[in-house]
């Protein structure tokens, strides 16, 4: 990897904000294969050099994956010039360039979305042929009968014809209205859609879970975390 600056390397990780790496930096708390950096303008190779800060070893990675818990009224974009997007939510020192959302959810619908600067893992999780599974809770205004609930299995098809892949529907409320649906596609408005071609309308989507990653139940709507890189081996397993 090519050689970057230093203060620029440790704040892209998010564990420090700018101010606090230039304070870092003052104070010679940073070393540097060794030896102390004092200005914020040094050049290091992340992956080759031993960073280390009050004696404990700098882990860096060349990507960021969070999860967000969305909230309505937000749009899954990097940017958009009158609504509030994704990007929008994430903490200042997690900001970084090359950051979108890997996926979109509607404006109404809340839940996990993932967002990060890897370009291919999001394609990798994303594409059908990967069959990463996404699960989501759909509150119904009337329940999808047995007969219509059978044909997710096969694939629903929605009111322009298109076939959806084979997707799971499970009831989870006596009166047949709270579902949990797992896709492996995202077609736009997919479920709702789906429902409509099904005789309902959805209310209210949740998406829970991608793969085996669930959303973060302490994480409160609006609020986002760093992605652990266990977490992320679980995102392509099965749940
Ligand atoms: N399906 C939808 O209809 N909307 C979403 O936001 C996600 C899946």
């Amino acid at each position: 990897m090519s050689r970057l600056r230093i203060d620029k390397i440790i704040a892209s990780q998010g564990a420090y904000s700018r101010s606090e790496v230039k304070a870092l930096i003052k104070a010679k708390r940073v070393l540097v294969n060794g030896a102390a950096v004092s200005d914020s303008g040094f050049k290091a190779d992340p992956e080759t050099d031993e960073i280390v800060i009050d004696g404990k070893k700098f882990g860096y990675s060349e990507f960021v994956y969070i999860m967000l818990n969305k909230p309505k009224g937000v749009v899954s974009a990097s940017n958009s010039p009158n609504e509030k997007t994704v990007i929008d939510l994430l903490h200042e020192d997690m900001r970084r360039s090359g950051l979108f959302p890997a996926g979109r959810l509607d404006k109404d619908t809340t839940g996990f979305v993932l967002i990060t600067d890897d370009g291919e893992f999001a394609h990798e999780i994303l594409s059908p042929k990967n069959h990463v599974e996404k699960t989501y809770i759909a509150v119904l205004d009337r329940p999808i009968s047995k007969e219509k609930q059978a044909e997710f299995e096969k694939g629903v098809v929605l009111a322009d014809g298109y076939e959806c892949l084979p997707a799971k529907i499970k009831e989870l409320s006596d009166d047949g209205l709270t579902v949990e649906i797992k896709l492996k596609e995202g077609k736009y408005h997919q479920i709702k859609r789906m429902a409509a071609a099904c005789d309902s309308h959805v209310n209210e989507l949740e998406r829970v879970a991608m793969g085996a990653l669930p959303l973060d139940g302490t994480l409160e709507r609006g609020c986002c975390r760093y992605i652990t890189p266990g977490e992320l081996a679980l995102i392509k397993l099965e749940k």
